[in-house]
């Protein structure tokens, strides 16, 4: 097939599958509110993870997983080669875990519509030139150890295994016997990929926000990825009777706490060109209503796309610490939890999801992402770019993230069709 020939192909994608892959993977982790809560290397998200071992497996996949617990599943080329191929591979892939309660979408449809996106080809009777792969990435969310996007950051060799398995949770659980609960047998294939041996990856994921939904846009392609800056600060004041102490008299943790979110709202406005910062987790102590905050951790998420803007974020944010420790009193602490810088993604890519989206007839955009994902890091070896499906209402991270069916299945179209073009060229 060549390139053009992509326009010409019968995909198919099954309408059904898909939504009954959602829906069953929307069981596991649903809280009360409708949230969904799967943090890596739970069981949540090990039972996710072997529902789509079987799911890859049925679609014909040869199914293994890496030294970091990343899932790895390859369609053969036209030639039958698999894993031992000389000409270099077309990957996709996403996450399956989640950050607490929040929606269905965000990671699963870059995974099980890869599933659904190879059956298409299958049935399409397209073969390519390159193998396949299909990967699911550990940890994209960050919401359990320190860092997030580990499984592609150790794919990309941002990080080293080593550090990955030596990752400790908050109740000390380290990485490594946490990867028991995938439960895997045989051996692990190397995680890292060399610069040169991925052709190009494109991730399948929900905008996340409103752009393409208010532009009346069918698929973006995304462009730039923003970088990300998350410290972890400790405010020590001092815990006293609620009542009984005068304002005068007080150290209050909390109040220099929330004298440091105003003011990143303030300098997330100031910086400008598209820098957000957002305290979204405090815990206070001791936690009581007639108890003054001896105690509050929190963590800031500053997010811009470039380093300069993301630097002079930061660079506020940490140098105002100082000030509201003076004037309140309070000693404080801070650690990075992780930088992760903005990246760009490849033209490559970009082009092949274009071309893609208009082989499908559909209508697409090129914009950037305000969120991180596992494309950032495999990015750093491998041209790559990302498909984007319209987020109903913008809404992600929260229980009512939802996209119309026909958009789902149009994103999985363009996806089938993005893999053919970039396993063909
Ligand atoms: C991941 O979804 C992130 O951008 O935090
Ligand atoms: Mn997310
Ligand atoms: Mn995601």
């Amino acid at each position: 097939m060549s390139a053009t020939a992509a326009g010409k192909l019968d995909i198919n994608v099954s309408e059904t599958q898909l939504l009954a892959d959602l829906e069953r993977l929307g069981r596991i982790g649903l809280g009360a509110d409708g949230g969904i809560t799967r943090r890596a290397l739970s069981n949540e998200d090990a039972e996710a993870r072997s529902y789509v071992a079987e799911r890859m497996r049925a679609a014909g996949l040869d199914v293994r997983h890496d030294e970091v617990g990343n899932l790895r599943a390859r369609r053969p080329a036209r030639d039958g080669a698999t894993w031992n191929t000389r000409s270099n591979v077309v990957m996709t892939g996403s996450h399956l875990d989640s950050v607490p309660s929040g929606g269905k979408l965000d990671g699963p449809l870059g995974v099980v519509g890869a599933v659904c996106a190879v059956e298409a080809l299958n049935a399409a009777g397209v073969q390519t030139e390159r193998p396949i792969e299909l990967v699911v990435f550990v940890g994209e969310e960050g919401s359990r150890f320190k860092r997030g996007t580990i499984g592609s950051a150790a794919l990309s060799g941002h990080v080293a295994v080593a550090d990955v398995l030596a990752l400790v949770d908050p109740d000390g659980v380290i990485y490594r016997n946490a990867m028991a609960t995938y439960g895997d047998s045989g051996a692990a294939i190397p995680a890292r990929v060399e610069r040169g041996s991925v052709h190009a990856f494109v991730e399948l994921h929900v905008e996340q926000g409103g752009v393409l939904e208010s532009s009346g846009t069918d698929i973006g392609a995304v462009t730039t990825i923003a970088g990300l800056v998350q410290h972890m600060v400790t405010f020590h004041g001092d815990a006293n009777h609620a009542g009984a102490t005068p304002m005068h008299l007080r150290r209050d943790a909390l109040l220099a706490a929330a004298q440091w979110a105003l003011g990143i709202e303030r300098a997330a406005r100031e910086v400008g060109g598209g820098a957000v910062g957002t305290v979204g987790k405090l815990t206070v102590e001791p936690g009581g209503k007639n108890i003054i905050p001896g105690r509050v951790d929190a963590i800031c998420d500053l997010r811009a796309p470039t380093p300069e803007l993301l630097t002079a974020l930061a660079g506020f944010v940490i140098s105002s610490l100082h000030g509201i420790g003076e004037q309140r009193g309070v000693e404080i602490e801070q650690q990075l939890l992780q930088r992760v810088e903005p990246g760009p993604m490849h033209e490559l890519a970009i082009a092949a999801v274009e071309r893609a989206a208009a082989a499908a007839g559909l209508s697409s955009l090129r914009m950037p992402s305000g969120a991180i994902h596992d494309a950032l890091h495999v990015a750093e070896v491998a041209p790559a770019s990302m498909i984007f499906v319209p987020s109903i209402g913008g809404k992600s991270h929260c229980p009512t993230e939802a996209t119309q069916p026909r958009d789902l299945v149009r994103g999985v179209d363009v996806l089938a069709r993005t893999l053919a073009i970039l396993a063909n060229e």
